[in-house]
């Protein structure tokens, strides 16, 4: 189990060509609350404003030839020293199908900074240089091409975010989550306790909780070894 310092407030920025896209994702639920009880804000920032003409251009021909764009340095460049003007960020993000795989060991991680900047890609990619210099974290959520990052980026601030202290209480609390401790999470059932013959398990009735949480990580054992075997194992 992983120990959370205290901290006032988390600040997420994000360079994206799809704003619009990250806007839903974070007005609701648990996402909303942690914005509203200021512990958490997310901040997109469109990169067209940084456009290197008046078109909005901010993607070019890649050299070497080859189907596809790819976004330009001066823009990313800019939007990024613009940025870093304001705050001191832990780390700058780039969001890429080549990145390290993102699990909850990195979510943890995540949750402990302050202050992070993520980069969206599009098309091709970004141009290197960008990832070179500037890039200090580079983070895939799975082994599948996105259209573009704006949905991993909102996945990964979703899974910090929720972990940062105080954004979740007692009844959601992350402590019993899968993937904390390397174990999937116990099956869970509410009322009632007997649907069309189907019972809850009578451990889960008896009030005592010894006895509840003995079911409930034997179960986790039992499930994480028959779904998931690996994550007993990894050292993740
Ligand atoms: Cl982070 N970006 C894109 N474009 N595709 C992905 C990804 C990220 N992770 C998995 N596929």
């Amino acid at each position: 189990m992983h120990i959370q310092k205290s901290l006032d407030k988390m600040k997420i920025d994000i360079i994206t060509v799809l704003p619009e896209l990250l806007e839903s994702p974070f007005s609701h639920s648990i996402m909303k609350r942690a914005r509203d009880k200021g512990l958490l804000e997310v901040n997109t920032h469109h990169l067209r404003n940084w456009a290197v003409n008046s078109y909005g251009q901010v993607d070019d021909y890649q050299y070497g030839g080859g189907a596809g764009m790819v976004m330009m340095c001066e823009p990313l460049a800019n939007a990024i020293e613009t940025l870093q003007q304001e705050t001191k960020y832990d780390e700058v993000i780039y969001v890429t199908p080549d990145g390290e795989l993102f699990n909850q060991k990195t979510a943890n991680q995540l949750s402990l900074k302050e202050n992070l900047l993520i980069i969206c890609g599009h098309y091709k990619g970004i141009d290197q240089r960008i990832r070179d210099h500037f890039v200090t974290r580079e983070i895939s959520i799975g082994d599948y091409v996105l259209s573009g990052g704006e949905l991993a980026a909102a996945i990964i601030v979703d899974a910090i975010g929720r972990l940062i202290p105080g954004v979740l209480n007692d009844e959601t609390s992350a402590l019993f989550d899968s993937f904390q401790d390397d174990l999937l999470a116990p099956p869970v059932y509410t009322r009632p306790a007997d649907f069309r013959g189907w019972k809850v398990p009578e451990e889960l009735l008896t009030g005592d909780p010894k006895i509840i949480n003995a079911w409930r990580l034997e179960e986790s054992i039992r499930i994480t070894d028959l779904k998931r075997p690996n994550l007993r194992k990894d050292d993740q």
